[in-house]
């Protein structure tokens, strides 16, 4: 994460960023490469990791990653194993590059249907890097926002506490909740596939036209770019509409959610 575009982004004051990312297109990448869909998603691991290393330096301090949608499940079964695996050995296998990097790493989404040794292993990886506070990284498996919201109620309604506040925790289920600040989509799509419907309610949507694989920590830079570029109102009025009403209350969380990054990050030609 050496480019002047990190280093730019990076000196802004910026709060911590709950990032979902929507990893499209892995498929697609591996077939007109004339490789198997599974050899996509293994060049998808790698767009992994390029993102992972370059969220703290962004200022996110959460970043939701969809691997594996309850949807999933209607693949061929050798894809679905493929990707089971893929999951597996990454959640293993970073396992003591995370505790030595101060990252947490938690599951989101069933367990019910994943198979035991991947439970254990997603268990371990959570008990083990739970002390992790630069980077809370929430991997989605078996994830389906409407299942997770039912889920939740059910919990909710069980411990009698109903309400928005209670009701956020129990859909995190330990995994720390946090608001979507920013949801990231790559490979051109542009919807949101049941991903985390009730955390991004006010989240701003990126779409990136790169197929998964090509992510690189620079394009997550941009799209923060193009987050901090936004004027996000909750339903409320912009600070220049505040000032223009003789309003002195905007607080300085409004300023930072305002214009603090330069404009001239803000295009490129993968991105809109
Ligand atoms: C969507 O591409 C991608 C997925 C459903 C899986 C994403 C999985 C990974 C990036 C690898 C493992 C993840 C982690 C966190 C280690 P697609 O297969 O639908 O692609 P297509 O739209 O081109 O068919």
């Amino acid at each position: 994460m050496q480019s002047n575009l990190v280093c730019k982004v990076t000196n802004q004051p910026a709060p911590g960023l709950h990032v979902g990312i929507i990893m499209d297109g892995n498929g697609r990448w591996g077939t007109l490469r004339g490789l198997t869909r599974t050899q996509g998603h293994e060049a998808g691991v790698e767009a992994v990791r390029r993102t992972v290393a370059a969220a703290p330096f962004l200022g996110i301090d959460t970043l939701t990653l969809f691997a594996f949608s309850s949807d999933n499940w209607k693949r061929p079964r050798p894809e679905v194993d493929g990707m089971m695996r893929l999951i597996e050995h990454y959640v293993a296998r970073e396992t003591e590059p995370f505790i030595a990097a101060g990252i947490r790493l938690t599951v989101i989404g069933r367990r019910d249907r994943l198979s035991s040794r991947v439970v254990g292993t997603i268990e371990n990886v959570e008990r083990e890097t739970a002390p992790g506070t630069r980077l809370n990284v929430r991997i989605a498996i078996d994830y389906s926002g409407r299942h997770a919201i039912l889920e939740a109620a059910l919990r909710a309604v069980r411990c009698g506490a109903v309400d928005e506040a209670s009701f956020s925790e129990q859909l995190a289920a330990g995994s720390g909740y946090r608001d979507v600040d920013l949801v990231i989509r790559t490979s051109g799509e542009q919807r949101l596939s049941g991903f985390l419907p009730w955390e991004a309610t006010y989240a701003e949507l990126h779409f990136c036209k790169k197929l998964w694989p090509d992510f690189t920590g620079e394009d997550l830079a941009l799209a923060v770019s193009d987050f901090r570029s936004r004027d996000r109102r909750f339903g409320g009025l912009s600070i220049a509409t505040q000032s223009l009403q003789g309003n002195s209350h905007a607080t300085q969380t409004d300023a930072l959610a305002g214009k603090i990054i330069s404009p001239g990050l803000q295009s490129s030609a993968n991105c809109f």
